[in-house]
């Protein structure tokens, strides 16, 4: 089973994703959080609470950047909640974050497991930027980095061209595009493919795991936000489709297409912009190749989430 080096701000979809990842078998090297859907503090205490549901106590969880490089701290408790979870008001997790940062976390690991892992960032891209500047040799140590981020067809979710993640801090995308490793963007236009149904709903609502009754308290307010947006009972599975192709690519196929982040739009800025004229067009050296999602198997994914939460 591959080593998962995971970089989150937990957030709803990004519990989901880590109770997908270890009930599939995922070896967690080490967790980070970053500043996103909440200030990182508290993702790393919301990481940590997950870990505690599912008795996943060795796994180290250090706390991440707490703002952008550029722009302000902006947060997204409308959609999570102003706990994260939803408002479930869990008590305090069982342990502390590891001292040290997870910037330095994704370094530290990235020597002792040289070739060996895949680097998940399910938000904001700043703590794998701030790794990257850390150690500028990171891209020859690990070979494949998946990002929950991006939009290939518009619309966005955070504006009419921005995806949240990508968003949330732009200039930390763009050094990671430009990195010398393989750099995979799960979109939103692709995770929006994964709404949940309401039988799976349902199966989810009867699950007798404590990690599956977890996910469908923390699911309610979430469920609510989407119903609000999408005006039917349903959430798309953001960040997990991204953990479940780290873990198994064959759930999709690919595309690569240059790509660069907007910086200075008025009103793109934060838009994963990607070049779809095709491999003849005219094109500078700013542009960076980025694999996309092209088809997905939703149907094995969907069974594997369900699966994950009622096992
Ligand atoms: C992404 O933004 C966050 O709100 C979610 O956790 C997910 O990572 C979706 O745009
Ligand atoms: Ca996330």
């Amino acid at each position: 089973m591959k080593r998962i080096l995971l970089d989150c701000d937990t957030g709803i979809d990004d519990a989901l994703a880590i109770i997908y990842g270890i009930r599939h078998g995922a070896q967690f090297a080490g967790i980070g959080s970053v500043h996103g859907n909440v200030p990182a503090p508290l993702a790393a205490a919301n990481t940590l609470r997950v870990l505690d549901v599912l008795g996943a106590a060795e796994i180290p969880v250090r706390v991440g950047a707490a703002r952008p490089i550029a722009q302000p701290l902006c947060t997204a408790e409308h959609v999570h909640g102003a706990d994260g979870l939803g408002n479930t008001n869990l008590p305090p997790p069982k342990r502390s974050p590891y001292p040290g940062s997870a910037a330095e976390q994704i370094v530290s690991l990235a020597h002792r497991f040289p070739g060996e892992l895949t680097l998940v960032a399910i938000g904001p891209l700043t703590n794998v930027a701030l790794a990257l500047l850390l150690d500028p040799e990171l891209p020859a140590l690990i070979p494949d980095v998946i990002v929950m981020g991006g939009v290939v067809q518009p619309p966005g979710n955070v504006t009419p061209l921005a995806e949240a993640n990508i968003w949330h801090d732009p200039e930390a995308a763009a050094l990671v595009i430009e990195a010398a490793w393989s750099v995979t963007f799960v979109t939103l236009d692709v995770t929006m493919r994964t709404l949940l149904r309401e039988d799976q709903l349902a199966a989810i609502a009867n699950a007798a795991t404590p990690h599956g009754r977890f996910a469908w308290s923390v699911l309610q307010f979430y469920l609510d936000a989407y119903e609000r947006r999408l005006a039917t009972r349903t959430c798309p599975l953001h960040d997990p489709l991204a953990l479940a192709l780290a873990l198994d690519p064959s759930l999709a196929t690919y595309r690569s297409l240059p790509t660069r982040i907007e910086l200075r739009g008025e009103t793109s800025r934060g838009m994963a912009v990607c070049d779809l004229r095709g491999p003849q067009a005219d094109r500078d050296s700013s542009w960076h190749d980025v694999r996309y999602v092209a088809e997905l198997d939703i149907e094995t994914f969907h069974h594997r989430f369900l699966d994950a939460l009622l096992s």
